[in-house]
């Protein structure tokens, strides 16, 4: 088995996919038998995992986040089972973020004000919180949870916007009562801006991206993150999948979703591919190059929550040796796996944004596409999980997309 998937990996590599659908790197680095070790575990480990989920369950409005089967969608792309956990349903924000962003905020605050989590969840610890500034650069959902915790907590948040984070995201953001920074540029652009800003006034960074130096909040954000999994893998119950087909941005969702498998699995855990838009593909690119590297896209890409040009050091830690593919995809797939899951014909119909349902977007690809298929061994009884990691979080653009409101899909805007 072992010996099979490093030949396979070989043969992958000898002829890689490259077509305007998708790239495919299957990745050599990846020897499953090699355990969940320290570098991952400086990441994430089961005490960090167990901590997030504890305090995050007790936050108001809590509940696990939905694992939907897909019967539809399976049949039509020849594969066994198809499962899609539904984190447009995470709290009132409607995305995975949610849980990363405000997490990090409430760890901040418990170091800055030596208050419990609990209590500055409670609001008790607001005096102490009003002292202290939060902020971030996001594309969209990351600020959003920073600003909700921020709300939440009394601290003051600065989110910093791109140019090209749209009107409907800034004003879901400044909903929680944040200020909103625009920066002109790319997401790059204003990670800077924020950290630059930040060190003049004595902010503190929520990024959920690290850098050399920086590397104790995105933990915090990526350990948050995998409260996803801790939910999955007891909604699973004895069914195990095979395959996951994680999206990418910086990193943190694969990483957050494969570190857990990996360490509690082991060479048992399901083979993992990462996904990324053509135009933002800094994770392949490291991939393929063997060490981190900018990705060579545009970073122009309607997946707009994964146009990141570098990756997150943490995450690389994890997916490096961890990761089994690293696939780009045309844009193309997004829109429409979007309007497949809006339709009902592939299970119940939900609403899931261009980012979210990028995970999709990458199996469609691969289902397409019979030599990809061979090179990640999705036969007819793949078994297989995905991350749908928003909601509508921009009706405007979901309806332009999908010709319905998400309200008309059957879910909330
Ligand atoms: C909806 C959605 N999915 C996936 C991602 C990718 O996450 P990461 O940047 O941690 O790889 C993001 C990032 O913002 C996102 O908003």
């Amino acid at each position: 088995m072992l010996a099979g998937r490093r030949a396979d990996s070989l043969r992958a590599m000898a002829n890689p996919t490259v077509t305007p659908d998708l790239r495919l790197h299957r990745n050599w680095r990846c020897d499953r038998r090699v355990g969940y070790g320290p570098a991952q575990r400086g990441v994430v480990d089961r005490k960090s995992r167990e901590a997030a989920w504890n305090a995050i369950a007790s936050w108001p409005g809590y509940a696990p986040t939905p694992l939907v089967e897909l019967p539809g969608l399976a049949a039509r792309l020849g594969v066994g089972r198809l499962r899609i956990k539904h984190e447009g349903k995470r709290f009132a924000l409607k995305s995975f973020k949610a849980l990363g962003g405000a997490y990090g905020v409430m760890r901040i605050l418990e170091r800055e004000t030596g208050e419990a989590v609990a209590d500055i969840v409670a609001g008790r610890a607001r005096e102490k919180a009003a002292g202290v500034t939060v902020c971030c650069a996001t594309d969209g959902n990351h600020g959003r949870a920073v600003a909700w915790g921020a709300g939440i907590a009394g601290a003051r948040g600065a989110i910093y916007l791109h140019e090209h984070v749209s009107q409907g995201r800034e004003d879901a953001i400044a909903a929680y009562g944040a200020d909103i920074v625009r920066v002109e540029g790319t997401y790059d652009d204003s990670v800077r801006r924020a950290a630059e800003d930040a060190a003049r006034n004595g902010w503190i960074v929520v990024s959920d991206t690290s850098w050399p130096g920086y590397e104790e909040i995105p933990a915090w954000v990526t350990q948050g993150y995998t409260v996803i999994m801790g939910e999955a893998m007891e909604q699973f119950g004895g069914d195990r999948p095979g395959h996951i087909f994680a999206q990418a941005g910086v990193g943190g969702l694969a990483c957050a979703a494969l570190a857990p498998l990996w360490e509690d699995w082991g060479a048992d855990r399901p083979l993992v591919t990462v996904v990324e838009p053509h135009e933002a593909d800094c994770l392949y690119q490291s991939a393929v190059q063997g060490r981190m590297a900018s990705g060579l896209g545009s970073l122009e890409t309607v997946m707009a929550c994964l146009s990141a040009g570098e990756a997150s050091p943490l995450a690389w830690a994890v997916l490096e040796t961890g990761a089994d593919a690293f696939i780009t995809i045309a844009d193309r797939f997004s829109p429409e796996a979007m309007r497949i899951l809006a339709s009902g014909d592939a299970g119940p119909p939900m609403a899931v944004g261009e980012s979210g349902c990028a995970g999709l977007a990458g199996l469609m690809a691969v289902a397409a596409d019979p030599l990809a298929r061979e090179a990640l061994e999705l036969g007819p009884d793949a078994d297989v999980f995905l991350i749908a990691s928003e909601g509508a979080t921009d009706p405007a653009i979901f309806e332009d997309i999908v010709g319905m409101t998400p309200g008309e899909v059957g879910e909330d805007s």
